[in-house]
């Protein structure tokens, strides 16, 4: 596996790649990487020849107050999984070469960026949406693969993807999760013992959604009502948002119809961390 930190090298060398007709694959990540990343570089391993992927922790995409400064980073354990895991290249700049004393052009992100991550993280996604645009014009990838983890970012950057005529194809990869139900983030390891064992709750609040919807509940405010009991009685979460919404547009909805996707998500803080967690289900 070849490691690389210049943004200029890495695309000459992705270009000659494409040149000599492999095809590329990215998986942008921001390390600290756990199984949930692994299973991203396993599937882009079946779908190309080369699989880069890329670790940058995205100063612009954390707001103020937020867990920048304290965002684990293991360059070593990282480099050594990414090499287990099939990875091809590495692509893994320093802040100053991404985004200089002089950088002045963002992608700016429409309504898909508003509700839910959107409204706690106001320029959360602008942040996400350029620095992915930026690592798409330096892998030159034919493939990109994301994590049903941020639902709303796969959203956003399929958006981005179709707006802004890259020609890439965008793969979503199922959220990994712990034995217990828990989704693997990099942000799990700030949890305290008591903390990792309540979160617990957020898959299970998730599931009994599902199930509600199953046995034919369809009133979003009765089920996320639900939820909310469920996790403010069985934890210490603080609730930052529950939410039923259309799977495409991400409209919060009121009464669910047959036969609609739509998007159960959640974001709850643990002391100071913040986790957040989603499911798919066809009504
Ligand atoms: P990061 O949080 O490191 O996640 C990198 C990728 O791994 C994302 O596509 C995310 O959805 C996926 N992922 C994280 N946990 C996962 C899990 N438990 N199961 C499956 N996939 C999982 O997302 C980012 O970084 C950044 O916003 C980035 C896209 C790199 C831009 O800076």
């Amino acid at each position: 596996m070849k490691t690389m930190t210049d943004p200029r090298t890495m695309q000459q060398e992705a270009d000659a790649l494409r040149r000599a007709g492999r095809r590329l694959a990215v998986v942008p990540t921001m390390g600290a990487l756990h199984e949930g990343h692994l299973a991203l570089i396993r599937e882009a391993r079946l779908r190309a020849d080369v699989v880069i992927v890329t670790i940058f922790v995205n100063p612009i995409q954390f707001g103020e107050g937020e867990d920048y400064a304290r965002y684990p980073r293991d360059p070593a354990g990282d480099a050594s999984k990414v090499q287990a895991a099939g990875a091809d290249l590495l692509f893994v700049p320093v802040a100053a070469e991404m985004f200089g004393s002089d950088f002045q052009t963002h992608v700016s992100v429409g309504k898909i960026g508003l509700p839910l991550e959107g409204a706690s993280r106001p320029a959360h996604f602008r942040g996400v949406a350029t620095v992915v645009a930026k690592l798409f014009h330096i892998t030159r990838p034919h493939v990109a693969v994301f994590g049903q983890k941020d639902a709303q970012q796969v959203a956003v950057i399929g958006r981005m993807i179709q707006d802004l005529d890259f020609d890439i194809e965008l793969v979503v990869v199922p959220t990994v999760r712990e034995a217990d139900g828990l989704a693997m983030s990099s942000r799990n390891a700030y949890l305290t013992e008591v903390q990792r064992s309540e979160a617990r709750v957020l898959h299970a609040s998730l599931r009994s959604a599902a199930e509600r919807i199953r046995s034919g509940d369809r009133s979003a405010p009765a089920i996320v009502g639900a939820m909310r009991e469920m996790i403010t009685s069985r934890s210490s979460g603080l609730i930052d948002y529950v939410s039923i919404a259309d799977s495409a547009t991400l409209h919060e909805l009121v009464s669910l119809v047959s036969g609609q996707r739509v998007l159960i998500s959640l974001a709850v803080k643990f002391g100071t961390t913040r986790l957040i967690d989603n499911i798919h289900v066809t009504v």
